[in-house]
């Protein structure tokens, strides 16, 4: 028998863009996750809808969607007529102008807990804000967070990252001594909390529903129960909504689950693909920004592009919420049932859990329902898959994160069904081989 034909000569022009850019550019790409797609990092060239097309001319349906902030797909129509009308006024100003209050007044109305707002330029910073203004607020140090809860790559919280079983840094160069007054406890787990919940934690952090890690929910009552005790104890919850923020519901997963946290982060779909994100919370917690007692500073905060771009991308969610989120919905649950029924058909042992408009795929043979449960999953061998959707025309996180958008429609699910049954057929093939 001949030898098989080389799958990746369809990757030609983004194996040689990726070689030159390694030239100048550190490992080649610009966010060290990116460096992770197999065969090689795709060099994109145009975004529309649901799509996204490579270098080479291949046209993927994205379930990537540039990791999570295209709700509304790629390059909608009244985000880009916003960001052009603002750049047609100035891209900076370093001062203050209308669109950033335009924007905060957008997140009060749709975001149950927001009574005020600070803004940034990505997750991570928000994040940094956040626990600042916690620690500000309460005048105490200790933060709680979660095991396989990821709250961006700044070095107090980059611990007990997905992928990671301890409070060990999550990468070389990072501080250790930045996480001494961080607990990383297990989710889920209301005795882990009573214990480590005292009354000098000044707040809880979390994913509300920890989509990096698997996409898991908690159990009833869990949520409910960290509210009260954290009340109790006079700490803080912050719900980390740069994920779920926009794309779980308008007013992201505490709208969904009806908990109200006192601060939320805000970032992804925010922005709609520009870089902005949010702080938002109780006035009375959010009074230390007020007052002048925390400094929060950036020169390029509320940028009025991003900002202009961010109340479109929010006016438009809000304004179809009841035609948009239902349709995320629907299309979710499609999508999931779509990776089930065709990678059982083709013998692959796959595990798929959603929620709403966002999935975590894992190749594993029983189910994964809690953090603990992904020791038992195999990275490696859904890399498989995930390379052979590229293959097939479907652009997917490596880890098995998956999203939706508003621009996901019939024919997009109509290609996915078959495009994964190739995939999953060819990818079955060769685990078998290397088994
Ligand atoms: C839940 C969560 N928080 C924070 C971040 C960090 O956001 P950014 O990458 O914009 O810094 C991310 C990024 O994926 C995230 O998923």
């Amino acid at each position: 028998m001949s030898a098989l034909p080389d799958l990746h000569d369809r990757y030609t022009g983004s194996r040689f863009a990726f070689e030159q850019r390694r030239k100048t550019l550190a490992r080649g790409v610009s966010s060290a996750i990116r460096a992770n797609q197999l065969p090689v990092p795709l060099t994109f060239v145009e975004g529309r809808g649901a799509h996204v097309r490579d270098i080479d001319g291949n046209d993927y349906v994205d379930y990537a969607l540039a990791y999570g902030p295209m709700v509304l797909g790629h390059s909608p129509e009244p985000v880009l007529y916003a960001a052009h009308q603002q750049l047609s006024e100035a891209i900076s100003y370093g001062g203050s102008h209308r669109r950033e209050s335009e924007l905060s007044e957008a997140i009060c109305r749709t975001v149950p807990c927001a009574e005020l707002c600070v803004f940034s330029n990505s997750g991570s910073e928000a994040v940094h804000a956040a626990v600042r203004i916690a620690r500000a607020a309460t005048g105490r140090r200790r933060v709680i967070k979660f095991l396989g809860h990821f709250h961006g790559w700044l070095d107090p919280l980059a611990v007990g990252n997905p992928g990671h079983w301890d409070a060990s840094p999550a990468t070389a160069g990072q501080d250790p001594l930045a996480s001494s007054s961080v607990s990383v406890l297990p989710w889920n787990d209301l005795d882990a909390l009573h214990a480590t919940l005292t009354d000098d934690v000044a707040a809880v952090i979390m994913e509300p529903v920890a989509v990096n890690g698997g996409c898991f929910t908690a159990d009833p009552g869990y949520l409910e129960e960290v509210r009260e005790r954290t009340q109790q104890v006079g700490a803080l919850l912050i719900f980390d909504e740069v994920i779920t923020g926009f794309r779980l519901s308008l007013g992201g997963a505490q709208e969904r689950l009806d908990v109200l946290p006192d601060l939320a982060v805000l970032g992804k779909a925010l922005g709609a693909g520009f870089p902005i994100s949010a702080v938002c919370g109780r006035a009375d917690v959010m009074e230390v920004v007020a007052s002048g007692a925390v400094a929060h500073i950036g020169t390029s905060n509320a940028n009025p592009v991003c900002a202009a771009a961010a109340v479109a991308s929010v006016t438009e969610l809000e304004r179809r919420a009841h035609e948009i989120y239902p349709q995320l919905e629907d299309t979710g649950a499609q999508l999931a049932e779509i990776l089930r029924d065709e990678a059982a058909e083709a013998g692959l042992p796959l595990v798929v859990n959603s929620v709403g408009a966002a999935a975590h795929a894992f190749y594993a043979s029983t189910s994964v329902t809690s953090y603990a449960d992904t020791v038992r999953t195999d990275p490696a061998a859904y890399r498989v898959f995930a390379e052979a959707l590229l293959d097939e025309g479907l652009h997917v996180i490596p880890r098995g994160l998956l999203y939706v958008s508003t621009m996901h429609g019939p024919a997009e699910l109509a290609r996915t069904r078959s495009a994964v049954a190739r995939a999953a057929a060819s990818a079955a093939t060769s685990l078998r081989s290397r088994s």
